[in-house]
């Protein structure tokens, strides 16, 4: 009547090794403060980023923050700051620091705008039939808000889904494939004129 409890233990034993080698490496000495205070020495102390380039995270989607802090940390969406800092957390932490973001208000930033920027930026809208999943730019669950995003970072980064940089969503690649470079400066100015709260 052992024989079934042995057979059990050798089964456990030989799926431990397969068990322990799924990714789930939690970064030891985590304390969400100490962690929030290195995102703001980059992302903002009052959620406005320190620099052009650096896309604000305060009041983002909870969902797209987390996605997007998974694909960094695992090399699905590549940068040389940012997936160094993502790969050191787990799901949970993961979760933490978007919760965290996610709970503060987006900050207010200045209005970038050209003449002709609109017409153009309508185009490219029609064109990449961006309203079907952005609605109004306000962002929903994975996708991300964009009304009032930085101008450089958003420019930047649909340079990098034109140019097959960033390939976290494939999608993008080819919607932003269809837009010339003037469409792209129009649309990432015209983001800032759109308010939502
Ligand atoms: C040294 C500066 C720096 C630090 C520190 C930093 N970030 Fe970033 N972060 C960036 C830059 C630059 C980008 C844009 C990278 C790109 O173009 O892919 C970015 C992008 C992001 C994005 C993607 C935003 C979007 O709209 O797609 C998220 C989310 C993010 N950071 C969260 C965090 C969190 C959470 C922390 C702290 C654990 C953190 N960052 C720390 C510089 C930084
Ligand atoms: C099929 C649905 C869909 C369409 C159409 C679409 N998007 Fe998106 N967009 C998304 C999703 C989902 C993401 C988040 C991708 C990710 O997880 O990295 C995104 C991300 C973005 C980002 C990155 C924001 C950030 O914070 O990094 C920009 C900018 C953007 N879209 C602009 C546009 C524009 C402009 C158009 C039209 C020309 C467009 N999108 C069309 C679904 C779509």
């Amino acid at each position: 009547m052992r024989l079934p409890f042995v057979t059990l233990a050798w089964t456990l034993a030989a799926l431990a090794p397969t068990l322990s080698a799924t990714p789930s490496i939690a970064k030891d000495d985590f304390v969400l403060e100490d962690e929030v205070a290195l995102c703001m020495s980059c992302h903002g102390e009052d959620g406005i980023p320190i620099e052009p380039e650096y896309p604000v995270i305060w009041g983002q989607e909870y969902f797209y923050i987390y996605t997007q802090l998974r694909d960094y940390g695992a090399g699905r969406r590549e940068n040389d700051t940012m997936s160094a800092i993502a790969a050191e957390y787990d799901r949970d932490q993961a979760k933490l620091l978007a919760e965290h973001f996610a709970a503060l208000p987006w900050p207010e930033l200045p209005v970038v705008y050209q003449e002709g920027d609109q017409q153009l930026a309508e185009k490219g809208i029609t064109r990449g039939q961006c309203s079907a999943c952005h609605g109004k730019w306000q962002g929903d669950s994975r996708i991300p808000r964009i009304a009032g995003q930085q101008p450089h970072y958003l420019s930047q980064t649909m340079h990098d889904f034109k140019n097959d940089v960033r390939m976290n969503a494939p999608d993008l690649n080819s919607t932003m494939k269809q837009l010339d470079d003037e469409t792209i400066a129009a649309l990432s100015r015209y983001f800032t004129t759109i308010n939502v709260q």
